[in-house]
């Protein structure tokens, strides 16, 4: 079976874009492929945080993973595998800063801390988050990534890292792992359509999976649809978001009926916007309740990660071992 490897960083609620462009697809992916699915606490310190909503946020992201559809034995937290952290040093030293001074996520995540602020703090974790980024993904030998656009060029970085690695060590030890990507929804912020669903934009940019019912209602019910600057035509970014959401939500009869208004001249919006909220508040109350379970007994949970990370963490420790051994480092005893 081939294997797949992603990462998510632990920042909080997850919303519906994170949902149905990531989460969703990882679920599937365990159908097909052996699957390995980190959260990821250390590149979470790249930016500024707090250590107690660092780990209440990698918990409760890990109990909304599970409720997700995530299988328990195939997720693991980084920080319970050392070993990423050892191997980024590692390739630290088989990467050229040159390279890295060409990541764009770098600049973006750097110019927002500088916004209006001379004197930001940018650490070098932050500059050299791509190399751990590889770190994660040739740990496990990966033969897919399942990654969005906006994480390309990391990707393309991990494969100069593994190709610089088995060239200048004359051994082809690591494989070059290859990007997936699969058909998966673009969700777009119910306010500003034409950007992406994104925390980072403000609370009326995304819709949070496990909001109040009247919330999620309300933000659908606020949805832009026309903003006047439409071509003729073409249907409007607004109304096209509500449209991928009845898709990603499964609720294809009510897409197609509603397409045949629109085609026709006569949706209603309100129509429209009443279908899709209720398409979300079934899939918000069904993860709801299954949350609910997890958090009735998180010690269970905390302890199955635990122990998934443990035997995750063999595997790690085995490409360490052949590291050490091709790079002229000390060998140690796991
Ligand atoms: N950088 C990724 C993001 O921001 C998260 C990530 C870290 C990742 N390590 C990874 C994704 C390894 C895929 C594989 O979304």
């Amino acid at each position: 079976m081939k294997q797949v490897l992603s990462c998510i960083q632990p920042t909080g609620d997850m919303h519906f874009g994170n949902y149905f462009g990531a989460v969703q697809n990882w679920v599937k992916l365990q159908e097909e492929y052996d699957c390995v699915y980190g959260v990821v606490d250390y590149h979470a310190m790249t930016m500024p945080y707090n250590p107690v909503k660092l780990r209440q946020n990698t918990w409760n992201l890990i109990i909304n993973l599970l409720a997700s559809g995530v299988k328990a034995e195939n997720l693991f937290v980084q920080s319970l595998v050392p070993e990423h952290a050892e191997l980024s040093w590692i390739f630290n030293c088989v990467c050229s800063y040159g390279q890295l001074t060409r990541m764009t996520q770098f600049k973006d995540k750097k110019d927002q801390l500088q916004e209006g602020q001379s004197e930001a703090f940018i650490s070098s974790g932050l500059f050299t988050y791509p190399v751990l980024q590889a770190a994660d993904i040739l740990i496990y030998n990966a033969d897919y990534v399942p990654v969005g656009k906006d994480q390309e060029q990391h990707l393309e970085l991990s494969r100069n890292i593994a190709q610089r690695f088995n060239h200048q060590f004359g051994q082809e030890y690591f494989k070059i792992p290859e990007p997936l990507f699969t058909k998966i929804p673009k969700v777009m912020s119910p306010a500003a359509p034409n950007r992406k669903m994104s925390k980072s934009l403000g609370p009326k940019h995304y819709i949070d999976v496990f909001g109040e019912e009247a919330r999620i209602r309300k933000q659908v019910r606020s949805a832009v649809t026309d903003t006047g600057d439409n071509v003729a035509g073409e249907m409007s970014a607004g109304v096209g978001n509500l449209f991928e959401l009845l898709k990603a939500a499964d609720r294809m009869s009510d897409h197609d009926s509603l397409m045949n208004d629109y085609n026709a001249g006569d949706l209603k919006y309100s129509a429209l916007k009443d279908a899709v909220a209720d398409g979300l508040v079934t899939i918000s109350s069904e993860l709801r309740e299954k949350r609910n379970e997890l958090n009735s007994d998180k010690k269970a949970v905390k302890n199955m990660i635990k122990q998934s990370s443990y035997e995750i963490r063999k595997r790690a420790q085995q490409t360490l071992k052949d590291v050490r051994s091709i790079t002229g480092l000390m060998s140690i005893r796991y």
